[in-house]
């Protein structure tokens, strides 16, 4: 793939293609985490740095957008120059700059995306916006040797979708939810029964001590490949309020929650592969982190199936999986004028 340096216009082609090793730097700032990586030819991470703020948002019990932006603005040049100190490597080895486009907090995308403008003027070389989302699903290719087609389960703080992945460049939603994301679920769920923020990891922590089958929740009826998560999550509700303050059995309420939510993720994962026809499985997003949905996912190998989960470090929000999903030209953006989108 051919792109302009902005300032002299010279081509640099990007990607498998080129010919010559490839050296993304990119950033994302997209939520929480001000993340900057360098990543050679889209698989093997030189430097990796995020600054996470979660001991910020702890106390209001989730992101403040506002809040987040500004931590963004102090952390940004500190993580970029930690990220070139990892690989001791300085802009001008860098092949191209990337950014995070969308969708994210608009404040905190802001920040990210003109850092990686503003170093690929500087430094005359391509700048790649980079679809947070598309990031997501590309951390699969992250010290592997995966390569389209497969089916993606992506499932992340915002966003839980179906993709048939046919390429690259080419991919499909088939379904996706109607309500909460699964991340959205589960940080509700946990906040329900007093764990603190972010509650996901928490809540997973807590559901292996527990009995998965305490407490029968509903599967929703949703068509298709569609999900939805809200009435689990009115369940939990009304399961907690039963117990009238008396003290609630947080473990067991907790793995009845992730059986339902896991079972009904793999479920429809497994119906979108079947009729696809793909051999080969990955999931993607903050909450491919989870030991169970993982667990269920990756005992689909025992019926033949190829699956690929990313490292935990490259599930959630970082930069090396937007570093990789701008060298493999998963529908990017190469125009500076890009601007930032909060939705897709
Ligand atoms: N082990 C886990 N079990 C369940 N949920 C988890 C686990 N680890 C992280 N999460 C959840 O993952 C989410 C964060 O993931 P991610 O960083 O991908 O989301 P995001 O970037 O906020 O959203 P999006 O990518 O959709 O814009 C949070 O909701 C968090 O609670
Ligand atoms: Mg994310």
């Amino acid at each position: 793939m051919d792109k302009k340096c902005l300032f002299s216009e010279n081509i640099v082609k990007i990607g498998p293609e080129s010919g010559y090793d490839n050296y993304i730097m990119a950033i994302e700032s997209s939520c929480d985490e001000t993340a900057c990586a360098i990543v050679k030819n889209g698989r093997e991470v030189i430097a990796n740095v995020v600054a996470s703020q979660i001991k910020t948002h702890e106390k209001f019990g989730g992101v403040i957008p506002e809040i987040a932006a500004r931590e963004h603005l102090d952390s940004i040049n500190i993580v970029v120059q930690e990220a070139f100190e990892q690989a001791n490597m300085n802009p001008q080895d860098i092949t191209a700059f990337a950014g995070t486009v969308g969708p994210g907090l608009v404040g905190c995308l802001l920040v990210g995306l003109n850092a990686a403008k503003t170093l690929a003027l500087v430094h005359d070389k391509p700048f790649i916006g980079v679809n947070h989302l598309n990031a997501h699903l590309c951390a699969n290719y992250i010290d592997t040797d995966v390569k389209p087609p497969f089916m993606a389960l992506l499932v992340s703080g915002g966003h839980t979708q179906i993709i048939d992945v046919e390429s690259y460049s080419k991919q499909t939603i088939l379904g996706e939810t109607i309500d909460d994301a699964v991340g959205e679920a589960y940080d509700k769920v946990a906040r329900l029964i007093g764990l603190p923020y972010p509650g996901g990891p928490r809540l997973d922590k807590l559901a292996q001590l527990g009995n998965p089958l305490a407490f029968e929740l509903p599967i929703s009826k949703v068509g298709g490949y569609d999900f939805s998560f809200s009435g689990l999550k009115t369940a939990v509700l009304r399961l907690v309020k039963s117990f009238n303050g008396q003290e609630l059995p947080t473990n067991d309420i907790c793995a009845s929650f992730q059986e339902c939510v896991s079972k009904t993720l793999v479920k429809k994962l497994k119906k979108a592969v079947e009729e696809r026809g793909y051999k080969q499985i990955v999931i993607a997003g903050g909450v491919a982190a989870n030991s169970e949905i993982r667990r269920k996912v990756f005992e689909l190998e025992k019926e033949g199936y190829k699956v690929n989960a990313p490292a935990m470090k490259y599930c959630t929000d970082n930069a090396s999986m937007v570093a990789s999903c701008a060298y493999f030209n998963t529908n990017t953006f190469d125009d500076i004028d890009v601007e930032v989108f909060s939705r897709v």
